[in-house]
């Protein structure tokens, strides 16, 4: 897929979502909004209910009901404590606010309309909010001559609404992060994947590459054997099927290394594992970059320190480990390569660093290097063949053998891989292959 197709599917998307959360949020403040008016008007009828049953448990017939939204008054009464009793309004309130399921979180309170004095309630501590509220009803039905109003004041108002919609926020709340953890989550495959198939193209492009040239010089050489004056001169016979032997090795390697990987992969390599002597292998690895190094004008150094160097390995995946390691150092050191090889025994192990005075790697590729593929992104300069699977084999066999992989690396100053591995492996129930 193409990267403007990408961010254009991202911009989309994340305009979706952001419309879907906006959406969303809408609704739960809609939700909100109804439940406050629902409230309001459910208290005012219970306000007014509670008044209707005051003037209806005087029983006086100086009283009469007029209508479900006015209550008047026709004879002067005496006093308001005459009128209304302050257990029975208590009662009357309890009552119609449990049906509204509201039990306790209501203060309440009568007070005079005019100099604001409060007369009954439990008004204590909330004097100034009673007189703000917006729950009053007039009492003046009842006591004409002193106009009293009856005030309610709901100090949780606002948490009792939302936890009367709290289930439909928190479902919204849980669907929203669901949405942005997918949405997340597939925009970091898509580059996932669109990173994964430029390794595949880069691997394909590096394997046709790598294969072209012993292919095409095995042609060449081949060709000159088939013509006949070559066939006369035996010194020529032999030089061209030197050319065409080797190059048939360093083909067969390169074939080796990719089906190595992917036996690995499938994850049902054998491992035959000996005792090894780590500093032989070494020294052997060594003679073979000998002449490389020396033709490149470098120097490889050896510092064997470890006093401990049998290793219960395998001979085949070990040496193609450190063979590995060697050639990078190599492969990524311009000029003359200046690589030092050397062991010591750490936490009843040994330790073996290959360290080179090269290019380094930056600390965000560091991060990457052992992954599949993986190169240290060059730009469309690619000077320095290979496929990307050498460090990845490495980690993959050395795991395998209980031990570890450790880079320390400054870009432009050189790397320095370390590999250790337990020595008392033969005691360790890792060994599941020992016997094949
Ligand atoms: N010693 C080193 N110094 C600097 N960069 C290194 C070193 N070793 C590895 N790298 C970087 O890590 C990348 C991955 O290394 P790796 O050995 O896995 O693959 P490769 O060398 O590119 O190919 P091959 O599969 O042939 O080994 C390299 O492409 C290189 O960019
Ligand atoms: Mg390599």
């Amino acid at each position: 897929m193409k990267r403007r197709t990408i961010i254009g599917i991202i911009i989309v998307a994340a305009i979706s979502l952001v419309g879907v959360i906006i959406t969303q949020l809408f609704w739960v403040d809609n939700a909100f909004k109804l439940k406050e008016e629902q409230f309001s008007s459910s208290t005012r009828i219970a306000l007014k209910s509670v008044v209707n049953q005051l003037m209806d448990s005087k029983n006086d017939p100086s009283f009469s009901y007029i209508n479900e939204d006015r209550v008047i008054c026709f004879h002067e009464p005496r006093t308001m404590f005459d009128i209304v009793d302050g257990s029975v309004l208590d009662s009357l309130i309890q009552k119609e606010f449990s049906c509204l399921k509201i039990n306790k979180d209501y203060v309440y309170g009568v007070f005079h309309s005019e100099h604001k004095r409060f007369v009954m309630g439990p008004f204590k501590g909330y004097e100034t909010e009673l007189k703000k509220t917006p729950f009053i009803v007039s009492l003046s039905c009842l006591c004409k001559s002193d106009p009293y109003l009856l005030g309610v004041y709901f100090p949780f108002q606002r948490s009792m609404i939302i936890h009367q919609i709290i289930i439909w926020l928190f479902l919204s709340i849980l669907f929203i992060l669901f949405l942005i953890t997918a949405f997340v989550f597939s925009i970091w495959s898509l580059f996932r994947q669109k990173k994964l198939s430029q390794m595949k193209s880069d691997f394909v492009n590096n394997m046709t590459h790598e294969f072209k040239t012993p292919i095409s010089t095995i042609s060449l050489a081949s060709e000159m054997l088939l013509k006949s004056a070559v066939n006369e001169s035996s010194e020529k016979t032999k030089r061209y099927a030197h050319i065409i032997f080797d190059e048939n090795i360093r083909l067969k390697n390169q074939v080796e290394q990719v089906l190595n990987i992917a036996v690995l992969d499938k994850g049902d390599f054998k491992f035959k594992r000996k005792e090894l002597d780590v500093h032989r292998i070494l020294t052997e690895a060594l003679e073979s970059f000998q002449l490389i190094i020396k033709e490149r004008a470098g120097k490889i150094s050896r510092h064997f320190d470890a006093s401990e160097y049998i290793l219960f390995a395998d001979k085949l995946h070990l040496t193609n480990s450190i063979n590995n390691l060697i050639d990078n150092a190599n492969k990524y050191s311009p000029g003359s390569p200046e690589i030092t090889v050397s062991t010591k025994n750490v936490n009843g192990g040994i330790l073996i660093s290959i360290e080179d005075e090269g290019i380094g790697i930056s600390v965000d590729n560091q991060k990457h290097i052992f992954k599949k593929l993986f190169r240290v992104p060059t730009g469309n300069i690619h000077n320095v063949k290979g496929f990307g699977l050498g460090l990845y084999y490495v980690k993959t066999v050395v795991e395998a053998h209980d031990g570890t992989i450790n880079l320390k690396s400054e870009l432009n100053k050189g790397s320095r891989f370390e590999i250790y591995f337990p020595l008392n492996l033969k005691d360790s129930k890792t060994l599941k292959n020992e016997k094949e």
